[in-house]
């Protein structure tokens, strides 16, 4: 099948990336040009494991194709997705301006039947939005079908993700549509699920919400624990085990963090009080994720009392493991709080260096977690990528002024860091 994709980002380059493996004419879309010619030069705008060998290997075999013009893309395409930001406005609410000006492109240049399948995370009613544009400016008096059909990839493994989901959502308004959307996505041979457009919408919104719940649960339960004496891993174990629970997404530490799940709450509980309902349940969750950071800080303040001139040490910038992602990364957070505290800050990340010297000023970046150890009074672990968790704890402490270590990830087992010389603090355990 011949597919467009409009958006070159996270979910835009790797759903086209994956389209095109499977064997379908893909052609992808972005209006910043930068982006497409570093694409046609076979290098990635973002670092996502996997998939600049997935890029090269399908543009090699001619199946994957760059443009920056709509008209150009969307041509010979049957099915057009649509994948561009849709970022938060201050209230909480969705802005739905890019989505708006690729549906008004895509109007302009329709001159055959296609299927416009909403792939950008956008609240319910979108898809009556993205109808209402394409009308208003279409030249020629051409069918077509909106589609929602919302992406579930986490940054990091979103190869995986998008080739063995653990479902796939199509919200169509008839029959024949969702047939074209079954033959596409047929040879991952995963569950599918049709609803209509609405339903679609809504599944996308539930499903982060629900999962920014479970973090922020069991960080509620953290809290409790450090006062009670429990410990929280022990407590998300015993409760995981239960199927009805599960043991993911239970990983109590400084809350989420990301492109997704703070704004997909925000526009939750926005569009929820459009409607009037009450929002109390969603606004704890947010509340208690809001509040992971200051407290943290409040435990480094506690014992380097004052931060003022102290030598802090950050080991991880990104929001997460395996991405470069700083979007609403708790690093920034943690290192901007002890930045007004007036700390010395040194860090690094292995692969989110480069973005991060675009954002952080008035930090120190270093080659390597021994050398952002070298000095400090105090080591922060933010993101729990696999290389911190191999570190020579011994080497070190050795490089620190001070012995404090902040896991904020709960990476480390207590007895061994306190054995390598370490004052240990973590999550949820005392
Ligand atoms: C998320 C959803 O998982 C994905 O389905 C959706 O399509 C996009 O949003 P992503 O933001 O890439 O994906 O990352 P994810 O792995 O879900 O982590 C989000 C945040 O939650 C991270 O900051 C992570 O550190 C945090 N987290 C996750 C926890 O604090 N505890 C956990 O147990 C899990």
């Amino acid at each position: 099948m011949n597919v467009c994709v409009i958006g070159t980002g996270y979910v835009g380059l790797v759903t086209g990336a994956v389209f095109a493996d499977l064997g379908n004419e893909v052609y992808c879309v972005d209006n910043d040009k930068r982006k497409i010619e570093m694409l046609n030069r076979g290098e990635m705008p973002i670092y996502e494991p996997g998939l600049k060998e997935m890029v090269r290997r399908n543009v090699e075999d001619g199946r994957l194709f760059f443009f920056t013009s709509v008209a150009k893309g969307m041509k010979s395409a049957k099915v057009i997705f649509i994948a561009v930001g849709t970022p938060s406005r201050a209230n909480g609410e969705t802005d739905l301006s890019a989505v708006a000006a690729v549906a008004k492109d895509i109007a302009l240049h329709l001159d055959d039947y296609k299927i416009i399948v909403n792939k950008s995370t956008a609240p319910v009613g979108t898809g009556n939005f993205v109808r209402n544009v394409i009308e208003k400016y279409q030249r020629t008096n051409v069918e077509f079908d909106v589609v929602s059909n919302p992406e579930f990839l986490k940054e990091g493994c979103a190869i995986a993700d998008c080739l063995y989901p653990d479902r796939i959502v199509i919200g169509v308004s008839n029959h024949h549509v969702a047939m074209a959307l079954l033959e596409l996505y047929a040879p991952l041979e995963r569950p599918m699920l049709i609803t209509d457009v609405e339903s679609a919408e809504v599944i996308k919104y539930a499903s982060n919400a629900f999962l920014a719940t479970k973090i922020s649960f069991i960080n509620f339960i953290a809290n409790l624990c450090e006062k009670a004496g429990a410990d929280v891993s022990l407590v998300a174990k015993g409760m995981g085990y239960d199927s009805r629970i599960g043991k993911d997404f239970l990983q109590a530490g400084l809350g989420y963090g990301g492109s997704c799940f703070p704004k997909d709450t925000l526009s939750l509980l926005h569009t929820a009080r459009n409607f009037r309902e009450d929002t109390s349940l969603l606004e704890a969750v947010v509340k208690i994720n809001q509040e992971r950071v200051p407290k943290f800080v409040g435990r480094i303040e506690q014992k380097l009392n004052p931060i003022k001139g102290k030598v802090v040490g950050v080991l991880g910038l990104a929001f997460k493991p395996n991405t470069d992602d700083l979007r609403d990364a708790k690093s920034l957070e943690i290192i901007n709080n002890l930045l007004k505290k007036k700390a010395i800050i040194r860090v690094y990340d292995p692969v989110a260096m480069e973005n991060a010297s675009t954002i952080l000023k008035n930090v120190t970046f270093c080659k390597n977690a021994y050398e952002v150890a070298h000095g400090a009074d105090a080591l922060v672990i933010v993101t729990d990528w696999n290389e911190f968790k191999l570190l020579n704890l011994e080497k070190l402490r050795q490089e620190m002024r001070k012995p404090y270590l902040f896991d904020g990830r709960n990476i480390y087992n207590k007895e061994r860091a306190e054995r390598a010389g370490f004052e240990y603090f973590c999550i949820g355990k005392r």
